[in-house]
């Protein structure tokens, strides 16, 4: 399938690690010239250099910015957008949440993890929105989670991140219609990423069970009984990206083995 990705432009944040490093690989293998924003500058660099040494021609490079610096962001977008010579794509990966019940998350918590998702998503996405509007292939994608919809009573903060990050994906499709900019979200379900390694360990001390009991246990869950990819997570950010996928926006897909039970 030709998916109109060659020589596209595309902002990635999130990239020194887990998803967003593993959405970097996907998107620079179907030639995409990548601006991989991060906080951990020799991660992402280190990354920008492999991704230069397997495609090159294109253009990759590492743009520093904090989250919790909302100083560094606007110069950083415009720097990485004048690089670039445009952008076609932002992706918006970076973020978490602080795992516990109510009375477990301190209040500095919340604000620490709020202020990277959803307000680094908002602050992130307003500046990079006048290149978007230039673009005639505009998207912007979302990292929200299945807890968004489906909340848990042990993992209190991700359901407020998440069902936030899906309400704005909704009014962002809304605003950014017009000018031909889709927005969509993917909605993974338990990822092998570190929070994955931090999950296992929480339920195997909870259950006093190993720790590959403990991944027996969750896995239960999840229909496919798998866990999920970072590498399938990535396959449908560039499959959203796509020119194959121009008509699709203002949704959000999960991506979580059939875990979650709603429709
Ligand atoms: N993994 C899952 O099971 C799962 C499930 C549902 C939703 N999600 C969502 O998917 C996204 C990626 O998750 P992941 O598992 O890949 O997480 P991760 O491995 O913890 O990576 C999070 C990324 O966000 C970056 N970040 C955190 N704080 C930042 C700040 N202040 N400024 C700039 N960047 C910052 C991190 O940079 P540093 O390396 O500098 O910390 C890292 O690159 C998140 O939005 C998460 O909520 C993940």
């Amino acid at each position: 399938m030709e998916l109109g990705l060659k020589n596209r432009k595309a902002f990635i944040t999130g990239t020194s690690r887990g998803i967003g490093l593993e959405i970097a690989k996907a998107f620079a293998a179907e030639g995409v010239h990548l601006a991989l924003f991060g906080r951990d500058k020799a991660r992402c660099e280190a990354l920008a250099a492999e991704l230069r040494a397997q495609h090159p021609g294109q253009k990759t490079f590492a743009v520093w910015h904090d989250f919790h610096k909302p100083e560094s962001l606007k110069p950083a977008v415009d720097q990485a957008a004048a690089e670039l010579g445009g952008v076609d794509i932002l992706v918006n990966v970076a973020g978490g949440a602080y795992r516990g019940r109510l009375g477990e998350i301190p209040d500095d918590e919340w604000e620490r993890y709020f202020r990277v998702k959803p307000l680094g998503l908002i602050r992130m996405t307003r500046e990079t929105l006048p290149y978007l509007k230039q673009s005639d292939q505009g998207r912007v994608i979302n990292l929200s989670g299945t807890r968004g919809r489906e909340p848990e009573a042990h993992s209190m903060m991700s359901g407020p991140i998440n069902l936030g990050t899906l309400s704005l994906t909704k009014a962002m499709a809304n605003e950014f219609g017009p000018y031909g900019i889709t927005v969509n979200a993917i909605a993974p379900g338990s990822t092998a990423t570190r929070r994955w390694t931090e999950l296992v360990g929480i339920t195997a001390r909870e259950r006093g069970v190993s720790t590959g009991e403990a991944e027996k246990h969750l896995l239960r869950e999840v229909p496919l009984g798998k866990v999920i990819t970072p590498e399938a997570i990535a396959d449908l950010a560039v499959f959203l990206a796509s020119a194959r996928a121009s008509l699709i926006s203002g949704t959000a897909i999960n991506v979580d083995g059939g875990r979650t039970r709603g429709i």
